[in-house]
């Protein structure tokens, strides 16, 4: 027996429009609002888009969604129409065999073993942000940490140093990442093909980047070098299914591309909320802090072999992905009707997958606006419901860069914590921006105090810091 699509909760809004005001206004805080009145699933209409969208916020239902029906569905066409110029057939956007040979050829790159080699210039790259700070001065830390991760990509896809150009390809990115979010949200949706003054920069802002990415494929290409980095291992990537496949010119630019923006963003927005949280949290960070400086005498640099010393830094920084998960959401679309847990999503439903309101569910999480580390131990890890926690997605298209980006994470917490302190100015707060990914609105200024290593005395910022 089917039931009808009607038995989905229906999100009070207005006429035509639903919900989507309500959306525009506050992402984060409607995501977080629908997850706590529907813990199941919801819908409520967007504009003049044709078919309803149905908000899942319960972790069995994702389960069901992600993993059980995943071939019923695909991704939503969002990031794959708009982003096409940018994205084109990367992994990101792609489906079905494309994705599957895709993934195939592309995973034994990003498994732990081989991204191990890149321990080093993750450090060595956030080291080198650590150098350009002050004490004293205030610094726009989510710049920092988008630098700091840009450079990271830019040397472990490409082995190239992105230093100088950084600026210009984080505004290009931009400029895309911005059109991409506007035109998902308008209500009536203007096809990127269609030429408006944002579809001309757009493209514009692609080819910049297109430029860059070009360049060093033709380079590489040129050299033959095998310079062990991601750009190295695709162009040697081969289909098991068929060993004489590789990739060509178009689908590594397309990966790269993909890689180049999913593999950066994210994880300085988790950065910038990690240090964000912490300088809110001063007896998380005096823990923090002890460990760090444990494990890391005289503040020397961390390595891969610290990791498994520092386990409170990685709850930290999973915690953090918990309040502010930088892929707050994911989508897809119905290919067919689909019934799950006796409610059917029609076909062409689109389905939001609410991360961030079931990192904020307070039966999951209980005190769920609380920032305690301590849920992350192992243990308590184990016991949490599987997909309650899922900043990187779920299924079979879970984030490839997931291990990387931890490691990342865990690296850079360390690098920065056993060196600099940051502070927030008096009476500053900062508020999610939902674009791709939960960015802080307007920037994260901080205050940096460095850190001193002088045994004789130890500590004096935490002292002062607790007052
Ligand atoms: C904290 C950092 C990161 C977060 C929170 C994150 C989150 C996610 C999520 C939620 C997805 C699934 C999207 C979906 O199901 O529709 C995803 C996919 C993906 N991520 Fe990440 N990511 C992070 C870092 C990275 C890094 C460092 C890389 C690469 C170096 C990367 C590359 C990718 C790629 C290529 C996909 C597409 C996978 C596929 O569809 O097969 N991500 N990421």
């Amino acid at each position: 027996m089917t039931t009808s699509s009607a038995t989905i909760p229906v999100i009070p809004g207005l006429p035509v429009i639903g919900a989507l005001l309500a959306m525009r206004r506050d992402r984060v805080g409607f995501q977080i609002d629908t997850g706590r009145r529907f813990p199941g699933l919801a819908q409520t209409r967007m504009g003049l888009m044709p078919f309803p969208v149905v908000i899942a916020s319960s972790p069995e239902l994702v389960g069901e969604i992600l993993v059980d029906h995943a071939d019923a569905f695909r991704k939503a066409p969002g990031l794959s129409l708009f982003g096409k110029p940018l994205l084109g057939k990367g992994l990101l956007t792609s489906e079905g065999e494309l994705h599957k040979r895709q993934r195939r050829m592309m995973a034994p790159s990003f498994v732990q073993k081989r991204i191990a080699a890149f321990a080093e210039a993750m450090v060595e790259r956030g080291d080198r942000a650590i150098a350009r700070m002050h004490d004293g001065e205030t610094v726009d830390f989510a710049e920092v940490t988008m630098r700091v991760t840009l450079e990271i990509v830019g040397k472990t896809l490409f082995d190239a140093e992105v230093g100088d150009e950084s600026s210009e390809i984080d505004e290009a990115l931009t400029e895309c990442l911005e059109y991409i979010i506007t035109s998902v949200q308008r209500v009536v949706p203007v096809p990127p093909g269609i030429p408006t003054p944002a579809s001309r920069r757009y493209k514009k802002a692609v080819a910049r980047l297109d430029e860059t990415i070009y360049r060093m494929i033709r380079e590489r290409r040129a050299s033959g070098a095998d310079k062990g980095d991601l750009l190295s291992m695709l162009l040697a990537a081969r289909d098991e299914d068929d060993p004489a496949r590789g990739m060509d010119d178009q689908q590594v630019r397309d990966e790269l591309m993909t890689i180049f923006l999913a593999g950066h963003e994210t994880t300085a927005n988790a950065l910038a909320w990690t240090f964000y949280l912490l300088a809110q949290h001063p007896h998380v960070w005096v823990r923090l802090q002890e460990e760090v400086d444990r494990v890391l005498p005289g503040g020397r640099a961390p390595t891969l072999a610290d990791l498994p010393k520092l386990p409170y830094t990685l709850q930290v920084f999973k915690e953090s992905m918990r309040l502010y998960p930088p892929a707050y959401m994911v989508g897809r679309q119905a290919l067919r009707d689909v019934t799950i847990a006796g409610q059917t999503i029609k076909k062409s439903s689109i389905v939001v997958i609410n991360i961030i309101g079931m990192h904020h569910s307070p039966s999951l999480f209980p005190d769920p606006e609380r920032f305690d580390p301590s849920r992350f131990t192992p243990e308590n890890e184990k016991k949490l419901p599987r997909h309650a926690y899922m900043p990187f997605g779920a299924g079979s298209r879970i984030c490839i860069g997931n291990h990387f980006a931890l490691m990342e994470g865990h690296l850079l917490v360390a690098a920065f914590a056993r060196s600099v302190r940051l502070e927030l100015p008096p009476g500053q707060r900062v508020s999610p921006e939902p674009l791709v990914t939960l960015r802080p609105r307007g920037g994260m200024p901080m205050r940096v105090r460095m850190r001193s290593h002088d045994a004789a005395h130890p500590n004096t910022d935490v002292v002062a810091h607790l007052g």
